[in-house]
């Protein structure tokens, strides 16, 4: 198992959409691992396959630190859908990609998911609270989305010097970052 680099805002990869995985090949059970590795060596709760580099569409979810899920398992999720969302909660959210910003960002309360587990087996999940929050926040960075995508224009404002030092790799992180901005676009 290793840990990857995780890559920050800033960088190609967290904008580009996530390919269909078509079987669970050697090499993404590995990736699968390594994903876990990462996470919690960053001590982090969801981790999208993107944010390490990668084209897969999969993420991986633990929220088992926090003492009131500690019983909730670690999720392998493949080729994620959503098919219902209903409510709203508004929810502090990080991201190991844009260390050291929090901020609160509204989504749906309670969701449902179809997608594919480790073993590539077609799975359903309902979920609310902390889970539905972590899952919708990966299905976004899949997607090409980030939390700060949410915020108000005012807000991005305000969060942009600091944005721009983390896309310069001007942070501190106590887990390997890397940061691979979109080529320069020639005249
Ligand atoms: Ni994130």
């Amino acid at each position: 198992m290793s840990i990857l680099p995780v890559y920050l805002y800033g960088s190609e990869v967290l904008r580009t959409k996530t390919q269909p995985i078509a079987e669970v090949s050697d090499q993404t059970i590995q990736l699968i691992q390594d994903m876990f590795a990462t996470m919690r060596e960053a001590s982090g709760i969801g981790l999208a396959a993107n944010q390490v580099g990668r084209e897969e569409r999969l993420l991986v979810v633990d929220i088992s630190d926090a003492e009131e899920n500690k019983e909730a398992k670690p999720l392998v999720i493949i080729n994620p859908e959503i098919l219902a969302e209903d409510g709203e909660a508004e929810l502090e959210e990080g991201c190991l990609s844009i260390p050291e910003i929090r901020d609160k960002v509204t989504r749906a309360e309670n969701i449902r998911v179809r997608f594919r587990d480790a073993n590539f087996k077609k799975q359903e999940i309902e979920a609310d609270g902390m889970l539905a929050r972590v899952i919708l926040h990966e299905i976004d960075h899949l997607d090409g989305v980030l939390f700060t995508d949410h915020l108000s224009a005012t807000k991005r404002a305000l969060l942009k010097s600091k944005l721009k030092k983390i896309s310069k790799g001007e942070v501190e992180t106590k887990y390997p970052v890397v940061v691979v901005p979109p080529p320069k676009k020639k005249r």
